[in-house]
C-alpha cells in the first residue's frame, strides 16, 4: 500500500505541472531579454523553482545571466558561447540524428538568487532553422523529419522535470521564423513586450495577420497522427495570452512624457481593435474575469516600466536586476544613491505586481484546465 503511495507521489512530482512562458515580440530591441531576467529574479524571489530560456542566436539573455569572472571582454563572450550543455546541444540528438535520445538541459544556477536557472542559448541555434522550417511545413509525411516539430517541447519539459520547475521563461529572438513559431506554439502562455514607438504599433498589428497561421497550423499538428507517434510527439495546443508589457524607455525629441503617452495610447488600442478579435477566433484568452480580477483591460497591459536609465549599465555589469543591485554595486554616494535607492524601490514594485499577476493568470488556468 505504502509503496503505492510513493509511486503516487513520484508520479504527481515527475508530472509536476510547469507553465512554460514565451516573451515574444518579432520587433527587435523591445526589452525581451531584459524583462525576461527581471521577471525571471522576482518569480524565484517569491519562492517559484524558474528556468530561464534562451533561444535567441544573439545569446544576450546567457551574457546577463553569467556572472563575469574576467575583466576581459572577449574571455567574457568566449566563456558565454561556449557552454557545455545549452539549446544547441541539447537538441543534437534529434537535429543531427545522433544515436542517443534527448537528455535534459545542464542548466546553469544563477549567483545571486535561489531557484533561478539558466538554459544557455548558442550562437549557433540558428542553423536548425532551416530544417525545422521543412519539417514543419511538410508536418509528419516525411519519416526522416517527423520527430523535429516535437523536439524543443520534449528538451524543455525534460529540463523542468529535472530541475522541477515552476516556470519557463522563453527569451526568444526578433524573428517570423520557424523556431519562433515553434516556440510559441507548444508554449502555454505567452506575453508581448513592447516599446511606446510607431515600430511597436507595427508589430502588433502584423501579430494579428500571422497568428491565425501560425495557430492554424499547431492545430494541425497537434493531430497529426505521424507527429504524435514521433519520438518526441508534438504537443497539445494549449496557448493563452497573458498580456503586453509598456516599455516607455525611447526618448522622442526629448519629449517624452507627451510623446509616450500617445504612443502608449495607440499600442493599446492597436490590441483592443486588432489583436483581441485575432485572439478571441483562435481561443487564445483565458476565461474574461481572470483579466479583470488581476486589474486588467481589453488592452491587457499587464504593466508599463519606465526608464531605468543608469540602473541598466549596473544591471548587466553584475548580472543583477536593476530592482536588486546592492548598496556596493550601487558605487554611488549622497542624493544620485538616494534618487538609484528610491528609483529600485519603485522597479521592485513594478516587477513584484508583474509576477503576482503572472502567478494569478497561470494558475487560474491550471485549475480550470
Ligand atoms: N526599461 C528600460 N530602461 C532603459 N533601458 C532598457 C529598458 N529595458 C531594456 N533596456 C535596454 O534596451 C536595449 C534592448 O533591450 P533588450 O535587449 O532587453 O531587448 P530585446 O527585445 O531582448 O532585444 P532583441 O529583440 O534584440 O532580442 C538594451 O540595451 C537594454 O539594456
Ligand atoms: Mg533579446
Amino acid at each position: 500500500m505504502i509503496s503505492v503511495f510513493k509511486r503516487f507521489q513520484k508520479y504527481q512530482k515527475q508530472n509536476k505541472m510547469v507553465h512554460k512562458i514565451a516573451l515574444f515580440n518579432h520587433k527587435g530591441g523591445v526589452s525581451k531579454t531584459t524583462t525576461t531576467f527581471n521577471l525571471g529574479w522576482m518569480l524565484a524571489s517569491k519562492g517559484k523553482r524558474v528556468i530561464l530560456v534562451d533561444t535567441d542566436p544573439q545569446c544576450n539573455l546567457t551574457g546577463i545571466a553569467l556572472k563575469e569572472e574576467t575583466e576581459d571582454d572577449e574571455a567574457r563572450i568566449e566563456k558565454i558561447y561556449d557552454t557545455h550543455s545549452n539549446i544547441k546541444t541539447g537538441l543534437a540528438p534529434a537535429f543531427e540524428s545522433q544515436p542517443r535520445a534527448i537528455q535534459a538541459v545542464d542548466c546553469i544556477p544563477i549567483q545571486g538568487q535561489e531557484g533561478l536557472f539558466l538554459l544557455p542559448g548558442h550562437v549557433g541555434f540558428a542553423e536548425y532553422e532551416v530544417t525545422l522550417g521543412i519539417a514543419q511545413e511538410l508536418s509528419g509525411s516525411i519519416q526522416t523529419l517527423k520527430n523535429l516539430p516535437g523536439a524543443i517541447s520534449d528538451l524543455l519539459e525534460k529540463t523542468a522535470n529535472k530541475f522541477n520547475a515552476d516556470y519557463i521563461l522563453i527569451d526568444m529572438s526578433p524573428s517570423l521564423g520557424a523556431i519562433n513559431q515553434n516556440l510559441l506554439m507548444t508554449s502555454d502562455f505567452f506575453l508581448v513586450p513592447t516599446t511606446a514607438d510607431f515600430f511597436s504599433v507595427m508589430a502588433i498589428d502584423s501579430l494579428s495577420r500571422i497568428l491565425p497561421k501560425w495557430c492554424a497550423w499547431a492545430r494541425m499538428a497537434s493531430v497529426n497522427h505521424i507527429l504524435k507517434e514521433a519520438t518526441y510527439p508534438f504537443p497539445e495546443f494549449n496557448l493563452k495570452f497573458l498580456g503586453t508589457i509598456v516599455q516607455n524607455y525611447r526618448i522622442i525629441r526629448g519629449k517624452e512624457t507627451a510623446a509616450f503617452q500617445t504612443w502608449i495610447e495607440k499600442i493599446e488600442n492597436t490590441v483592443t481593435h486588432k489583436l483581441l478579435p485575432v485572439l478571441e477566433q483562435n481561443n487564445l484568452l483565458l476565461p474574461k474575469q481572470v483579466y479583470t480580477e488581476q486589474g486588467m483591460s481589453s488592452s491587457f497591459t499587464m504593466t508599463k516600466i519606465s526608464n531605468f536609465n543608469s540602473l541598466i549599465a549596473l544591471s548587466q555589469e553584475h548580472s543583477t536586476p536593476v530592482y536588486a543591485l546592492t548598496i556596493e554595486q550601487l558605487r554611488q554616494t549622497g542624493i544620485v544613491r538616494e534618487n538609484n535607492q528610491a528609483k529600485q524601490e519603485e522597479f521592485k514594485k513594478t516587477f513584484s505586481d508583474l509576477a503576482d499577476k503572472i502567478i494569478a493568470l497561470s494558475s487560474s488556468y491550471a485549475v480550470s484546465a
